[in-house]
């Protein structure tokens, strides 16, 4: 009865048209927004799409195919990985640690020799790239759909991670029609800088143990049996060769022309790629992205230089495992391994004790590390760092230098568990940890020398009064010879006492005077400021000067008073008042007035304006002027609410240099976004 025909037609209900569309919709959206950095759509339409198409898998879930858009998620968890032989086995590099200009030379030179090329043949054109710090991966396409995703392994058997690599918005599922039949692209999986930072911050907040760095993060993730583990942690990725690729399928006679093709394929291909002829320009670039390295937004280990014409790769062919028409330059470290010779307690200006481990001293990522902060008492236990240990210390862009862990097996016997002093190494005086708080502080004060060095130069520092030229080896000096205890001894300071003090030349003496005097001549916000007062900032100095007007307004406000002021809550108002109740804090800022401290005082503002008020900000990357914390002081004074993450309630992000997925969530819902100057530009204009 049946004809072929009737076999061919889909049975009715489902719309497999529909499914189509939304295929093509999912991949293209996800290709804006995860390669090209460009949503056209709110996160919200992407998801409905999303959810259309779940719901018509749910119903007729043989529709469902490898490459559709739902299929990143969802795997279920493996016992284990299973093994994938390459069709084209995946090779190591040599690598060049020499200097900048000796590794390049010494592999042009290489290049030529083996080429045959003399004097007279040109310059050998190469392609320079980074060395992507993550693992490498090979994906296999066939007939345009992602079919497998394996690790290196040993070069000739991988795993099958393909489950896991699904879930990486980057890597395209399914590719355009016409690329080859059979195609093997090969690339970096890594984690960026500030999504290692953020799953750090998260292992933490649940208590779970942190990733030493973004490559082990990376490959811990890529190696997860359980997809939905891995789908959590944000990885990237990074075009840069390939494996199997059916013969004769595409006519590309250069590497860089390939880079091109895959980019244009959806391949996401990174932008420090370029064309340089003869060692000169590989020096060039080797130097250029040595500069850039701290401010990338990914690690990097080196650069990699590969001849660029694919006849010439093949005339040069392989030694061994490794090709002679590629070569890594890398760079200095960025994790090494030290040993610790002491943790010593340092003592801040508001008391706060922080134990530093001295270093033997190491050069890492470019400079040489001889301290690392363990931040504090709860920090040193978790990583359980001791004294004589060997550490792993690592320092890159703009990750605090730290101890990242430590080697227990080459720990010394008898080696002691690192516990707090319970009274300050300076002064003596206890130290206290409050409820809830990290850190212990010494209960000393000003009787505490440390903090006493602190507070002075806390006074002197530029955004406070400013004393030009009072440095911390004259502080120290002046602290430790009894010359000064108080910050109107420093008032009291005559040109021949500071000029008796050791390795102090008159001109230099002459000119500290000169900067005390200057100095006596202020404003209020930068005096309030100056004395140090626990949670007054710059920007709360200068709420309570605009809203007091005067100084002993401040001096005798009540907390209700102070909580009037726009950027006071209980916290700050507590902690004000507390320094004034104090005899001798008084004492201190009746003696500086007596040495001639001044400024302008000015009435009491009316009513406080708080133009952002209900407002809610986000602030992402780096700013070119302000910190993060003044940025946030400025929009909290003007009433605005500074929130961590961004949502639909959020109303503007700010975003400077290496903003990362914040600025990316906030294109895609839509959300204002200013620069620094935009901010600034706003906050002036809502100041009327
Ligand atoms: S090319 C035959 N290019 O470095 C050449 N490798 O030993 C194959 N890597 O584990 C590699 N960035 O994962 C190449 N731009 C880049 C790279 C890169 C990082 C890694 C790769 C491999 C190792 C090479």
């Amino acid at each position: 009865m049946t004809t072929p025909d009737l076999f061919d037609t889909p049975p009715p209900g489902p719309d497999r048209a529909r499914v189509a569309e939304l295929h093509r919709l999912l991949h293209h959206h996800a290709h804006r927004y995860y390669v090209l950095d460009e949503p056209e759509i709110p996160d919200a339409e992407y998801d409905r799409l999303f959810r259309e198409l779940q719901a018509i898998e749910t119903a007729h879930p043989e529709l469902v195919t490898p490459d559709s858009p739902t299929q990143r998620v969802g795997g279920k968890p493996l016992a284990q990985f299973a093994s994938v032989r390459h069709a084209v086995p995946m090779l190591s590099i040599r690598t060049e640690t020499d200097t900048e200009a000796s590794g390049a030379e010494a592999f042009d030179a290489r290049v030529r020799r083996e080429l045959g090329w003399g004097e007279t043949e040109p310059a050998v054109e190469y392609v320079a790239e980074l060395k992507f710090d993550g693992l490498a991966i090979n994906l296999r396409y066939e007939q345009g759909v992602l079919v497998q995703a394996a690790t290196r392994g040993d070069g000739e058997v991988g795993e099958d991670v393909t489950q896991n690599i699904r879930t990486i918005g980057q890597i395209p599922l399914r590719l355009p029609d016409g690329v080859p039949a059979i195609l093997e692209v090969r690339g970096e999986v890594y984690l960026r800088r500030d999504d290692f930072n953020a799953l750090n911050e998260r292992q933490r907040e649940k208590g779970e143990k942190t990733f030493v760095n973004p490559r082990n993060a990376a490959a811990g993730a890529v190696r997860q049996l359980d997809p939905a583990i891995a789908a959590q942690r944000p990885l990237s990725f990074f075009t840069y060769g390939l494996g199997e690729v059916t013969p004769g399928a595409v006519q590309v006679a250069s590497h860089f022309a390939w880079l091109q093709l895959l980019k244009s394929w959806g391949f996401p291909v990174c932008e420090h790629v370029v064309i340089a002829r003869g060692a000169p320009d590989l020096i060039a670039f080797h130097r250029r992205m040595g500069e850039l390295r701290d401010s990338l937004p990914y690690d990097i280990d080196g650069v990699v230089y590969k001849v660029n014409r694919l006849d010439l790769q093949q005339q040069l062919g392989f030694v061994t495992r490794e090709p002679r028409w590629a070569v890594a330059h890398k760079y200095p470290a960025q994790e090494m391994l030290t040993t610790v010779q002491a943790i010593e307690v340092q003592v801040g200006r508001t008391g706060k004790l922080t134990p530093v481990a001295k270093l033997a001293p190491v050069f890492v990522g470019g400079v040489t590390m001889t301290n690392a902060t363990l931040h504090n008492e709860d920090e040193a236990r978790r990583k359980d760092v001791r004294i004589g240990d060997t550490v792993i210390v690592r320092r890159a862009g703009d990750v605090i230098p730290e101890v990242v862990a430590v080697l227990p097996e080459k720990r010394l016997p008898g080696a002691e568990i690192f516990t707090m002093p319970r009274t300050c190494p300076v002064c003596g005086s206890a130290a206290a940890r409050e409820e809830g708080e990290a850190d212990y502080r010494c209960t000393g004060g000003l009787f505490c020398s440390a903090q006493r060095k602190q507070a002075i130069l806390h006074f002197a520092h530029r955004r406070a009064v400013e004393i030009e030229g009072l440095g911390d080896k004259l502080v120290d000096q002046l602290v430790d010879s009894g010359v000064v205890n108080t910050l109107p001894d420093l008032y009291r300071l005559g040109l021949t006492a500071l000029a008796s003090l050791e390795r102090m030349a008159d001109k230099s003496a002459q000119n500290i005077v000169e900067a005390l005097e200057k100095s006596k001549q202020t404003t209020l916000p930068r005096f309030l400021f100056g004395l140090g007062i626990r949670h007054v900032g710059e920007a709360t100095a200068k709420a309570l000067a605009r809203h007091f007007g005067k100084l002993d307004a401040i001096m005798d406000a009540s907390e209700e008073q102070l909580l009037q002021v726009a950027d006071v809550g209980p916290v700050v108002a507590q902690s004000i008042r507390t320094f004034f109740e104090q005899p001798h804090n008084r004492e201190v800022v009746e003696q500086l007035r007596a040495c001639g401290v001044t400024w302008e005082e000015g009435e009491p503002a009316p009513a406080e304006v708080q133009p952002l008020a209900g407002k809610t900000f986000v602030l992402t990357g780096t700013l070119p002027t302000l910190s993060r914390d003044q940025a946030k002081d400025m929009l909290e004074a003007a009433g605005a609410k500074v929130a961590g993450s961004v949502s639909k309630k959020t109303d503007y992000v700010v975003a400077g240099a290496e903003a990362g997925s914040k600025l990316e969530k906030a294109q895609a819902l839509g959300i204002a976004i200013l620069d620094e100057a935009g901010l600034l530009a706003l906050l002036e204009a809502s100041a009327g």
